[in-house]
């Protein structure tokens, strides 16, 4: 039965029958993690053959640099090779970073913020700064445009990608507004795939502000959990065929192909981007590991490879996706207190409780030994304006506990919401 159906009694023996099986939970000193994206043991160990492809003591790349040695600032040319395949750009519109995207994003405000955009002025000397920041979203982008105190704008998610009509009205209008945070295959949280036209509004976008850049975080760009993955358009394709091509900066990983903090990153753009970025990077580093980019392209060989690779990926971690879907539909559903999204790739499955429950729900679920992303985090300044996004990463626990945690998130979501309802 709906829980708005019952009557007061009702509820309240709900709530009472709810609040005994959470006791018994609390009773039992359940200690797992549901809060961040990480891969499982099973995952990492899928990639543990690469720390040996250099047992054949070739370490000469094809440019005949040893990659022991400094030396080639953007990466060896095999790494550039292999990676433009993954983020859809040319050989020479790639910078192969460390081990961190993030790091490279950051790395792209603060020199924005610093020495400006293609020789602009400074965004740290333009005065009021904006941001525009997709909700549901990362809580490490939002945090990156926070720490260099920009305005952060949300912008509701829509099936289809961000409020493009939104984006479109405030980026001609406000010269202030410098920049978006995009994840456009699986989005973190909500597992959303831009659509062909959001890419295409994106690509020829008009901002007022000349050294606007959209951070195109293509974070899970082969990360499928379906056999048949619906490809996104080519952002900067897209921005070529219609004369803006620099409006774009990429970035994606293999944090989550092979190892996250062991991985490589990289950044794509139009080459003009690319070699400004260079001539700073080039300040401050004299080469990436090479080693590692090396280990990768030898263990992979080809990208279609490591395409192949990531279908290992998804046979482990698409089974506790649907646990986590089985569940909600079983347990939540019926009662109609909260709606989440079923992503065909990606990290995370965002779920939506009863508006003002996010925050008690994951307090309950703290309190008896399951911890969650904090509520509020995926959204800029941790604030949730309905407090009832939460995000749920089924990636790490072993489905055994993933099953616990689950049965235990579901009675909070059951508990907070008949204490909801009866408080009103
Ligand atoms: C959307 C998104 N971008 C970037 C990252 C971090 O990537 P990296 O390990 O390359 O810094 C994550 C990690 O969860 C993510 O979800």
């Amino acid at each position: 039965m709906n829980l708005s159906e019952m009557s007061k009694e009702q509820l309240i023996s709900f709530k009472n029958e709810t609040e005994a099986l959470y006791n018994d939970f609390k009773a039992q000193g359940l200690c797992l993690n549901m809060s961040r994206g990480n891969p499982c043991k099973e995952q990492l160990d899928l990639s543990l053959d690469m720390l040996n492809v250099f047992d054949d003591g070739k370490f000469m790349s094809e440019s005949g640099n040893d990659v022991r040695n400094y030396g080639l600032l953007d990466g060896i040319p095999e790494a550039k090779e292999f990676f433009s395949d993954m983020i859809g750009v040319n050989n020479d519109e790639i910078i192969i970073f460390g081990n961190s995207s993030l790091n490279a994003m950051y790395f792209a405000v603060q020199l924005a913020y610093n020495k400006g955009v293609l020789g602009g002025t400074p965004w740290s000397q333009s005065g009021k700064l904006k941001f525009l920041c997709p909700v549901p979203g990362y809580d490490r982008h939002f945090k990156v445009t926070e720490f260099f105190g920009f305005e952060m704008i949300n912008i509701p998610m829509t099936p289809t990608g961000p409020d493009m009509d939104m984006i479109e009205k405030l980026v001609a209008e406000d010269d202030s507004i410098k920049g978006i945070w995009c994840v456009p295959q699986y989005s973190n949280p909500q597992g959303i795939s831009y659509s062909d036209e959001t890419v295409k509004r994106f690509a020829a976008l008009k901002p007022a502000a000349k050294d606007f850049r959209i951070f195109w975080d293509n974070a899970y760009c082969i990360h499928h959990l379906t056999e048949s993955p619906k490809p996104i358009l080519n952002i900067l394709d897209e921005a070529k065929k219609v004369g803006n091509e620099d409006i774009v900066y990429i970035f994606g990983s293999t944090s989550k192909i092979t190892f996250p903090g062991a991985g490589v990153a990289v950044m794509g753009a139009s080459k003009r981007n690319i070699d400004d970025l260079k001539k700073a990077l080039g300040i401050s580093i004299i080469s990436y590991d090479k080693m590692n980019q090396f280990r990768h392209v030898k263990y992979f060989g080809t990208f279609a490879n490591m395409c192949e690779h990531m279908k290992k990926h998804m046979n482990i971690i698409a089974p506790k996706f649907k646990l986590v879907c089985d569940v909600l539909k079983k347990e939540i559903a019926p009662l109609g207190i909260g709606s989440w999204t079923e992503p065909e790739g990606g990290y995370f499955i965002s779920f939506d409780a009863m508006n003002g429950c996010a925050k008690r729900i994951v307090q309950l679920c703290s309190e008896a030994g399951v911890t969650l992303t904090g509520a509020g985090a995926t959204f800029p300044y941790g604030i949730d304006p309905d407090d009832k996004n939460i995000r749920i990463a089924p990636t790490y626990p072993p489905i055994e506990d993933l099953a616990k945690a689950l049965e235990l998130f579901v009675i909070c979501v059951k508990l907070a919401s008949a204490e909801k309802m009866l408080s009103e």
